[in-house]
């Protein structure tokens, strides 16, 4: 007999059916046995009468998370035996055989609530238990239809999702790099990409025109609650076009993921607000305010942009020179001025409810300004020909360009309600960057420190 998921039994009544799943209760009551038998789609509850002898004996052993097959008939609860409660709450299968496919230990933690009791290093640790929780799963399930929402959007609007490398050079966004030792090249090191920024670019070179990724980033930077080592973004660039036009292809794009995927939660203004980066720091004191009116009601969403950035942060760094405010590739307003500080840039960020939630800019496309920016910087000779590839690419007719980068993560962390965006990803990192799971990082033997040209100091 094929075996069908839970789910699937709701138009089944009367028929037998072949389940399998792993039991979530077993409970006893008086002569009767009842199991409520999980599976990825639902739950149902599950009978056992004693006159059927050997599938009695069976039950009698099972305990919770043990793995089962069963085949039974689907029946109509009796009228003051329904949980209008819960999905299927009308319907029960009355076994005929069960089968245990494998035992399994009691598990450390309850599977049964929403987890948030639990000491999240244990969640962490046997993350494969925590994510049987009903709320982890809802939350990978939303994150799933929220990328294929995206994925659907922009492909329906010729965007095409290029993969750029994970072994690469450093692209800074601010944080150190996660560096990988080279065997075939000894004292060399690839870095791990802080995001794909240099690759869409060059795409844009490439005539590509609009670019999509779901996209890794990592960051060796101090992790918490909406800051993982190892995150996503969905990034993206285009060619040919302004600073609004990728603003309303982003703004349009969430609307209609909020409106199909949360139709109940609520954008509290539409178009969204475009604020000047300096108003806002006059009036909150920070260049991501949460615009909720109320801000203990979670369906209330507040997205906002945020545009007209300095070019430069504020202060000079140690070194006397500019640090950009958003990166290097990011093109300033106009002329650059004779007092750098002065220059307002084609940064823009989105915030949602006290979070910033994504930030990109249109770049420079001329090689002279990029040159005058990475001098500003302060970049020594070294500096700017570790960049001369991007140089040279803008040499060979590069297109106007501009793009965005937007955290999904913690996108995905505020539409489901989470207090971090741990909860949202599958196998995340804790504080101190470890996958407790796995017990990364780990050490790694002799043979392979040789290979590497490696010595431990
Ligand atoms: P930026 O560095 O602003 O821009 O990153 C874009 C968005 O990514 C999210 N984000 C993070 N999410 C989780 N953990 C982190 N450690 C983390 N760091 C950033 C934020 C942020 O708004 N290449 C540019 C984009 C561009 O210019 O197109 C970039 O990465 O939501």
């Amino acid at each position: 007999m094929q075996r069908i998921l839970i789910k699937d039994i709701a138009d089944k009544a009367g028929e037998t059916v072949k389940l399998a799943g792993w039991v979530d209760v077993r409970r006893d009551h008086g002569k009767l046995i009842f199991i409520d038998l999980r599976d990825a789609s639902a739950k149902v509850q599950v009978v056992i009468v004693p006159q059927n002898k050997e599938a009695y004996e069976v039950a009698q052993k099972l305990r919770s998370e043990w793995v089962v097959a069963i085949e039974g008939e689907v029946k109509k609860r009796p009228a003051n035996m329904v949980n209008s409660d819960v999905p299927l709450g009308d319907l029960e299968i009355e076994v005929k055989k069960i089968e245990i496919l494998n035992e399994a230990k009691t598990p450390v933690f309850e599977i049964g609530t929403d987890g948030y009791e639990v000491n999240e290093e244990i969640r962490l640790k046997y993350r494969y238990l925590d994510l049987r929780r009903e709320r982890l799963q809802k939350n990978l399930r939303a994150r799933h239809q929220i990328i294929k929402f995206i994925r659907d959007y922009l492909s329906e609007r010729g965007f095409t999702e290029v993969e750029t490398p994970l072994l690469t050079k450093s692209t800074p966004e601010g944080a150190r790099d996660f560096v990988v030792p080279s065997r075939l090249h000894p004292g060399k090191f690839y870095a791990l990409p802080q995001s794909p920024q240099q690759y869409k670019q060059l795409l844009m070179v490439a005539g590509l025109e609009k670019y999509f990724q779901i996209a890794k980033c990592l960051r060796d930077e101090d992790t918490r609650g909406d800051r993982q080592a190892e995150f996503t973004q969905l990034d993206l660039e285009m060619s040919f076009i302004e600073q609004d036009d990728i603003l309303n292809l982003m703004e349009d794009m969430y609307i209609k993921l909020v409106e199909s995927i949360y139709p109940d939660k609520k954008i509290i203004q539409k178009p969204w607000p475009r604020l000047d980066y300096e108003d806002v720091i006059k009036n909150y004191g920070t260049d991501r305010p949460d615009l909720r009116k109320d801000k203990n009601n979670q369906d209330e969403l507040a997205f906002a942009w945020i545009v007209n950035f300095p070019l430069f942060e504020k202060e000079k760094q140690e070194n006397g020179f500019y640090a950009p405010s958003h990166h290097m590739f990011t093109s300033p307003k106009g002329v650059l001025e004779l007092e750098p500080q002065l220059a307002k840039s084609f940064q823009h960020d989105m915030i949602l409810n006290g979070f910033e939630i994504a930030g990109g800019s249109i770049r420079i496309h001329n090689p002279y300004i990029q040159t005058k920016i990475f001098d500003l910087i302060g970049f020594s000779k070294e500096e700017k020909e570790y960049f001369q590839h991007m140089l040279e690419a803008f040499t060979y007719g590069v297109p106007p360009h501009g793009g965005i980068a937007s955290g999904i993560d913690r996108l995905i962390m505020i539409l489901q309600n989470e207090p971090s965006i741990r909860e949202v990803i599958a196998f995340p990192k804790t504080g101190d960057g470890r996958d407790l799971m796995m017990d990364a990082p780990a050490e790694i033997n002799k043979e392979q420190l040789k290979e590497l040209g490696i010595k431990k100091i």
